[in-house]
C-alpha cells in the first residue's frame, strides 16, 4: 500500500507539473530597477546560514520519495544530482522505512551516492523519538525535516484525521535530536500564527512550501475514485504570503512551493527565506531528462542567482532582503488584510547621500 501510493505521488505530481504549471503568486513580488545598483560578480557569494547551519548554496532539492523500487531509482538520481552541484537535499517521508525495514537501501541510497553532502531526513509528527533516531542513522542525517500536512491527510483516502497531538510530539523530537529540526509544510503553507508555534516548541527553522507548486490535496484527490475532495484544490497561503505574513516572528524561514526559476528564487530570499527549495519542478527536470539535465539545471540556477544578486547589488543572498521589493495584485489585498506594510517593502534600500543634500535644494 505505502510503496504504491509512494508510486502514485510520483506520478500524479509529474501530472501536474505538465498541466497545471503556470502563473502563481511569485508573479506579483517584484523588485524596483536601480539601474545602477550593480556590483561586480566576484564580489558576490551565494554562502547562507541559519540555525547553526552554514550551506554554500541557498538552493536545495526539497523532500519527496523513497519506500518503492521506483522511488529508489529517483533517489539515487537526485542524490547524484545533489552530490555533482553541491545543494542539499531531502529524503522523502521515512514512515515507509518504520513500516517496512527491508525498503532501507531506496533512502540509504541518498547517503551512498552523496557521502559528503548536507542530508536531511524527513519524518512525520507522529514520528516517535526512537524512528526519528533510525531516520538519522540510516542517512547519517545532517539535519531533520518534520512534516505537517493537514490538507494532503484530509484528501488523503487512508489518511490520518486526528492532530491534535503532532504539535505534542514535534517538541519531544525537537527536544530529543542533536541535530537541527526543520518543520515543513507540503505546499499549503505555515500561518504567521503556525511558524510563532513552532518557535515555542522549539524547532530551528520553518520551510513555508506553500501553495503555487505542487498542490498535494489535488494529488489525493486524484487517488479518490470519486474526486469528491476538489474542493480543496488550492488550499492555502502562496509561498511569499507566507513569508510576509510571518516575517517578524524570530524564527529563521526556508521557502519552499512552487519556485519556478532563479527569479522566484531570488524572490523569496529577498522576502526573508535563508534557502529555498523545489520539489516538483526538480524531479520533472530528472525524470524528462535524466540525472545530467538536473545537475545542468541546478548548476545554471546557482550562477543565474549570482547573476541576478550581481544586478541588484546584493553581495550575499541576506542582502537581497535590503532591496526595494513592489507588491501588487492579490498578494497586495493579502498584505492589507494580514496588517503587513508593503510601502516599507518598497523603501528599504538606503538613499543615495546625493539624494538628501539635495532635498530642498534653492537650484
Ligand atoms: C513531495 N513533498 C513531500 N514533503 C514531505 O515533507 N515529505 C514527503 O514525503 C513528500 N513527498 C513528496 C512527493 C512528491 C512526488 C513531491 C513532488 C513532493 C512535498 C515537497 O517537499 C514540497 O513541500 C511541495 O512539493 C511543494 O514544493 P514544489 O513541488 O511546488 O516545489
Amino acid at each position: 500500500m505505502s510503496a504504491q501510493r509512494k508510486d502514485d505521488h510520483v506520478r500524479l505530481a509529474i501530472e501536474q507539473q505538465h498541466t497545471h504549471r503556470g502563473t502563481n503568486q511569485f508573479d506579483e513580488v517584484s523588485f524596483v530597477h536601480h539601474a545602477l545598483a550593480g556590483i561586480d560578480r566576484e564580489e558576490v557569494s551565494l554562502d547562507t546560514s541559519f540555525a547553526g547551519l552554514a550551506w554554500p548554496v541557498p538552493i536545495y532539492i526539497n523532500a519527496m520519495t523513497g519506500g518503492s523500487a521506483k522511488t529508489g531509482v529517483i533517489n539515487r538520481d537526485l542524490a547524484i544530482a545533489a552530490r555533482a552541484s553541491g545543494v542539499p537535499i531531502a529524503s522523502g517521508s521515512m514512515n515507509a522505512y518504520f513500516k517496512d525495514p527491508s525498503c532501507a537501501h531506496t533512502f540509504q541510497v541518498l547517503r551512498e551516492e552523496n557521502p559528503d553532502g548536507f542530508v536531511m531526513a524527513n519524518v512525520n509528527a507522529t514520528a516517535s523519538v526512537d524512528n526519528v533516531w533510525r531516520a538519522l542513522d540510516l542517512l547519517r542525517a545532517n539535519a531533520l525535516q518534520i512534516h505537517i500536512n493537514t490538507a494532503q491527510e484530509t484528501a488523503m483516502p487512508e489518511g490520518d484525521r486526528s492532530f491534535a497531538a503532532w504539535a505534542g510530539q514535534i517538541e519531544k523530537i525537537a527536544a530529543a535530536v542533536d541535530v537541527p529540526v526543520i518543520v515543513k509544510e507540503v505546499g499549503n503553507g505555515l500561518s504567521r500564527q503556525s511558524v510563532a508555534t513552532l518557535k515555542d516548541l522549539g524547532v530551528a527553522a520553518a520551510d513555508v512550501s506553500g501553495r503555487g507548486g505542487t498542490d498535494f490535496a489535488r494529488i489525493e484527490n486524484g487517488r479518490r475514485e470519486l474526486g469528491e475532495y476538489a474542493f480543496l484544490h488550492g488550499w492555502g497561503q502562496s509561498t511569499a504570503a507566507c513569508l510576509l505574513d510571518a516575517a517578524d516572528v524570530d524564527l529563521p524561514l526556508l521557502a519552499s512551493g512552487g519556485v519556478r526559476h532563479p527569479l522566484d528564487v531570488a524572490r523569496a530570499l529577498a522576502l526573508g527565506a535563508r534557502a529555498v527549495g523545489s520539489s516538483g519542478g526538480f524531479l520533472r527536470t530528472l525524470l524528462d531528462g535524466g540525472v545530467d539535465a538536473l545537475v545542468a539545471q541546478l548548476t545554471s540556477w546557482l550562477d543565474q542567482l549570482a547573476a541576478l544578486q550581481t544586478m541588484l547589488g546584493a553581495r550575499t543572498p541576506a542582502d537581497l532582503t535590503g532591496c526595494d521589493l513592489l507588491i501588487h495584485g492579490s498578494l497586495r489585498e493579502f498584505c492589507a488584510d494580514r496588517g503587513i506594510d508593503t510601502r516599507t517593502l518598497a523603501q528599504r534600500s538606503p538613499a543615495p547621500a546625493s539624494a538628501s543634500s539635495t532635498t530642498g535644494s534653492t537650484r
